[in-house]
């Protein structure tokens, strides 16, 4: 079969349908080969739209060829490609058709229809009930109009209505309210799968001072106004790996914050840590002096070759050590990201870990499903790595729910997927007693506004109709420091 390597969709109104196809081809087929084309002559796959009708033409032995017309939606467009590719391939995709959509937000979009329907009819408050009260009628839609699997549809109803008991209900509500992401782009090194900012901590020694005063005057001259007429929801430090400050900038980041942030309205602060090597009983003790709640120690894997292979230097001791000192001083919200579809890692790789999870108990498990991110070294030298297949992922994932919900109780709380994630999967993160994370669900939900600092933090404003409005940082930590007043500008600009 000759391999297909090259996708053209003729220019529509439509908005991203190019953007959204690629990403269903890609999932289907050959993930990590695929991109568009303007060249239609040199394409394996048309999907041309002409006057409102479109044609899609797949290529491969010749002999195939779908021909499709009289459709002018973009919702149609994208289902009859979906349907042409799950014949061609005799496989479903987990999600359908939800490239671009995010699951979680079309549960809601869904509910809230059905919702309105019953006011409408009954002329009565819905505000006491629950998207749990419409789980069928949602799993029909999702199941039958997206083509998502009844098990993923009942996950996604099961975080949303988590969510809804932690999320403002209302934009009016959500309008007052905000957060604040802080991002430190510093790392030990570079994870192999990583495409997040990871500046290496050696090349950045004599400037970190320098980055967290930058850090200091960008929030100085954007948020005391910001204070005075709304709320502040969660402070979250991220990155990167915010333990890469030494314990004075930490100290001096933290006290600037404490000091000068109402902390009294402030719900959950979290530094994310992460590197298991990055931490440190001082780093800790710091935190805990200016009341960070939650922080992250990731092991990714529980397995050493695999830690070697992904270029995390550093050992399955430090992850015990790390956890043990958090403990000892009294954290009690701790968070483990792992990733699932790691190069080199079997299934009963994966058992072991989850029988090492079983044993720490954590307050919260994130299992990430690998994606293979453009900027990544795993992208760069995809041949070099030995991935596990989609069958192997769809295990992987099966071992994690039933150890974590069945098993030890933990609740799905927050759900997002990614693009080239291996066997087109999700995020979840899961958390014990009730106690999520709120800033995640604040983020991936996009209900309230979060303003970001720091390279490549990311703003976004959500005003009281919940229009999203994007402000980039600069991703690069030299040029955010050297266009400071530039990114002040652009945020006080949008915030009036
Ligand atoms: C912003 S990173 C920061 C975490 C922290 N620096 C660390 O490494 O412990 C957050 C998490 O995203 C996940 N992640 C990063 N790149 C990923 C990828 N390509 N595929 C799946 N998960 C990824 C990892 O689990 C990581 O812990
Ligand atoms: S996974 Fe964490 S430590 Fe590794 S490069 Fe990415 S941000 Fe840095």
């Amino acid at each position: 079969m000759k391999e297909m390597k090259q996708l053209f969709v003729s220019k529509t109104q439509y908005n991203n349908l190019q953007e959204e196809c690629l990403i269903m081809l890609r999932e289907f087929i050959g993930k990590y080969k695929w991109t568009l084309t303007e060249d239609k002559e040199q394409s394996d796959v048309i999907i041309n739209i002409v006057e409102g009708r479109f044609f899609i033409e797949i290529f491969y032995d010749k002999s195939g060829e779908y021909l499709l017309q009289d459709v002018d939606q973009k919702f149609e467009i994208k289902a009859r490609f979906y349907k042409c590719l799950a014949s061609y391939t005799t496989k479903k995709l987990p999600w359908g058709m939800l490239q671009g959509i995010r699951p979680t937000k079309l549960v809601y979009k869904i509910y809230h229809r059905l919702a309105k329907k019953i006011v409408d009819t009954n002329k009565s408050n819905t505000n006491k009930s629950n998207i749990i009260d419409k789980k069928e009628e949602i799993i029909n839609e999702l199941e039958n109009r997206y083509m998502v699997s009844r098990e993923m549809a009942v996950l996604a109803i099961k975080v949303a209505s988590f969510e809804q008991q932690y999320l403002p209900q209302t934009v009016i509500e959500a309008s007052k309210k905000f957060s604040i992401y802080i991002s430190i782009p510093f790392c030990p090194t570079r994870c192999h799968y990583c495409s997040f900012p990871a500046n290496s901590i050696s090349n950045w020694e004599d400037k970190m001072d320098e980055y967290v005063n930058g850090l200091i005057s960008e929030m100085e001259a954007v948020l005391p106004k910001l204070f005075m007429d709304n709320q502040l929801s969660t402070i979250y430090i991220g990155g990167g790996t915010p333990t890469s400050l030494n314990v004075e900038q930490l100290d001096k980041l933290l006290g600037y914050i404490t000091s000068t942030f109402p902390m009294n309205q402030v719900k959950e602060f979290t530094v994310e840590a992460g590197r298991p090597d990055t931490i440190t009983i001082k780093k800790l003790k710091v935190l805990r002096k200016y009341g960070v709640l939650r922080i992250s120690i990731n092991p990714q894997s529980m397995n050493q070759t695999t830690l070697n292979i992904i270029g995390r230097k550093h050992s399955i001791d430090d992850i015990y050590k790390a956890y043990e000192m958090a403990k000892e001083i009294g954290f009690t919200r701790i968070n483990m990201d792992l990733i699932l579809g790691l190069p080199g890692e079997s299934i009963e790789d994966v058992k072991y870990t989850f029988d090492r999870i079983k044993e720490i108990r954590p307050n919260e498990v994130t299992v990430h499903t690998l994606a293979i991110k453009r900027s990544s070294k795993i992208h760069e030298e995809i041949e070099k790595y030995h991935l596990p297949n989609d069958n192997e992922i769809k295990e992987m994932l099966n071992i994690s729910r039933k150890v974590l919900t069945s098993e030890l109780d933990y609740k799905p709380y927050y759900l997002y997927r990614q693009k080239n994630m291996m066997g087109s999967y999700e995020n979840v993160g899961y958390c014990l007693n009730d106690n999520p994370c709120i800033y995640n669900m604040e983020t991936m939900e996009e209900v309230l506004s979060i303003i970001a600092f720091g390279a490549g933090g990311i703003t976004k404003l959500v005003d009281n109709k919940g229009k999203v409005t994007r402000i980039e940082n600069v991703k690069n930590a030299q040029s955010y420091l050297e266009r400071l007043d530039e990114m002040i500008e652009r945020k006080n600009h949008k915030l009036g």
